[in-house]
């Protein structure tokens, strides 16, 4: 007879994030707003991250559990890396960081390819995570998390994103050798590669009824994504739960990827 499998005592909640440290980048307004809410929600200490200090008090008064408010440009190194300390300071630690700051500024064209464009997009977007990902695994200890936002333009572009798109393809790839480079380290690295969400950056594509009809057609679930459909992908990956999910793109897209 085959020995049965081991059964543990008990087992870890899947998104539970109570008492967790949680840095959260992009998080003035849109989907890191949201994040900052529903971590807040569930128990967690939340940092909050951009370059709008009055965005991120708004946040911060409304968020029913600890904040800190640190405002500044993810470009910046020296920024980053007082981020971390802050946070480690502050509250003794520090467990998650999400690299969700962002940015689409021309929401769809040629410019896309304009060098100072194309330079901009990769600054914010990928070279901002590279560098919040260093500075949070600098001061993280084993059991850390790193979780990127990606998008599912990452997977299947659209005509006139190539800036975007190959900055979040580029996420998965960072996401991927950090989570090889790490490891050793204790740290998990995850991207959330999410659909199509309210916000303000996505608002342009929502009100263009052409464009709105043709991302509903694409979706197997034939709508946006609400608010509540996100953030579960976020805690999950911050738990205790995922401690052996690593280098994994979890897309958020209601079958997006797949019609
Ligand atoms: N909405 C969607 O459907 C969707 C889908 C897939 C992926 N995403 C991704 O989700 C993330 C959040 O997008 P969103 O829709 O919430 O966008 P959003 O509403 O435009 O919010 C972007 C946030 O990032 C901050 N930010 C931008 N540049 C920054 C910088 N250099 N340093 C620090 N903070 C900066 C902004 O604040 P400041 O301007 O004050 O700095 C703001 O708080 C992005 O990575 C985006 O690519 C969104």
């Amino acid at each position: 007879m085959s020995e049965p499998i081991q059964i543990p005592d008990s087992f870890a909640v899947p998104g539970e994030v109570a008492a967790k440290r949680v840095v959260i980048t992009g998080a003035g307004r849109g989907l890191g707003a949201l994040l900052a809410h529903a971590f807040s929600s569930a128990g967690a200490s939340v940092a909050l991250v951009a370059r709008t200090e009055r965005d991120l008090k708004a946040v911060a008064e409304l968020l029913p559990g600890p904040s800190l408010v640190l405002a500044g440009d993810v470009t910046h190194e020296d920024f980053n890396e007082a981020v971390a300390d802050a946070v480690a300071r502050e509250w003794g630690g520090l467990d998650v960081w999400i690299c969700n700051a962002g940015i689409s500024p021309i929401v769809a064209g040629p410019r896309q390819t304009d060098a100072a464009v194309w330079r901009q997009i990769m600054e914010v977007n990928l070279t901002g995570a590279f560098l919040g990902a260093r500075a949070a695994a600098g001061v993280m200890s084993p059991g850390g998390r790193l979780i990127f936002t990606g998008s599912v333009l990452g997977e299947r572009p659209r005509k006139g994103l190539a800036a975007y798109s190959a900055s979040k393809a580029g996420l998965t790839g960072l996401a991927k050798s950090l989570a090889l480079d790490l490891a050793p380290a204790g740290i998990t690295v995850n991207v959330v590669a999410p659909g199509w969400f309210d916000s303000p950056l996505a608002r342009d594509w929502r009100s263009n009824p052409k464009l709105e009809a043709s991302i509903v057609g694409h979706t197997a679930l034939a709508r946006w994504g609400a608010p509540g459909d996100l953030t579960g992908a976020y805690q999950f990956l911050a738990s205790d739960a995922a401690g052996y999910v690593t280098g994994s793109v979890l897309t958020v897209d209601g079958g997006y990827l797949l019609v």
